[in-house]
């Protein structure tokens, strides 16, 4: 039996959200460079897209391309930049068919201007979509999400728009990049690296964590499908006891 056929419908998670790792050793151990293995990696983020839309998801979170990423060597970062705008080109008409709604989250206006201007054309082209929403992390890290809301935070109070008593839990995410999106329910990494690497630590609080040794160019369907199998097997209990939850 599929693991597919084993998740139970009404346990779905609303959020995934993945660290997709993994791709420079796919590519050396298969003696290419590291490019070779992000390419590969797209094909990865085309079975988990489909699969969350097989399984109607509402968000899918990915780290494309995190703040330090920039520190990467500039052949592998200019050629990252370039997969990117042909695989939003490739498979824009796709998504769309499909009814996936493209979000980004991060310093989008500090990504190339070519970028900058196909990631906008498409995120408009599919904005009235309601299918999966496929948000896709570029130029990010939480910390730098967290300082940028902390300073419009600060502006605001300057100006006299909040006062300290407005302070909440929930006004601190409507700062974050990610406001109105939902938290993520289950976070996973691939490549066996056990690390949150500055990724959504505001919004993962609650998350359930999966990490699998698998290389992202070879997560497929029934990866994903493995993970969820997984995270429906857990008791989310928010900080309350296995009773409180299991009363009814
Ligand atoms: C991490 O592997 C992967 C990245 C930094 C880039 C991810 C990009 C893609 C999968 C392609 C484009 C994405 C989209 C959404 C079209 P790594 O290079 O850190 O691998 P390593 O740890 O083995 O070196």
């Amino acid at each position: 039996m599929s693991y597919k056929e084993k998740l139970v419908k009404d346990r779905m998670p609303h959020h995934v959200a993945v660290i997709m790792d993994g791709n420079g050793r796919w590519a050396k151990k298969k003696g290419n460079a590291r490019i070779f293995g992000h390419k590969n990696g797209v094909n990865a983020v085309r079975e988990t897209v489909e699969a969350c839309g097989e399984l109607q998801i509402d968000y899918l979170t990915l780290y494309a391309f995190s703040t330090e990423n920039w520190n990467r060597p500039k052949l592998e970062v200019d050629a990252l930049m370039k997969l990117l705008i042909s695989s939003i080109n490739n498979e824009l008409g796709n998504l769309d068919k499909n009814n996936v709604k493209l979000m980004a989250i991060g310093n989008i206006a500090g990504l190339p201007s070519n970028v900058h201007k196909e990631l906008n054309q498409a995120i408009s082209a599919t904005s009235k979509n309601t299918g999966l929403s496929l948000v896709l992390a570029l130029s990010y890290s939480s910390r730098w999400e967290i300082q940028e809301a902390i300073r419009q935070i600060v502006v605001d109070a300057k100006q006299g728009k909040l006062s300290e008593n407005d302070l909440s839990s929930d006004l601190i995410s409507s700062y974050l990049t990610t406001s109105g999106i939902p938290d993520p329910d289950l976070l996973i990494r691939t490549s066996g690296e056990l690390r949150i690497s500055n990724f959504l630590l505001y919004q993962i609080a609650y998350s359930e964590l999966y990490f699998t040794d698998t290389l992202w160019p070879d997560f497929c369907k029934e990866d994903l499908f493995e993970a969820i199998y997984n995270y429906q097997q857990r008791e989310r209990r928010f900080g309350k006891t296995g009773e409180q939850i299991n009363r009814h």
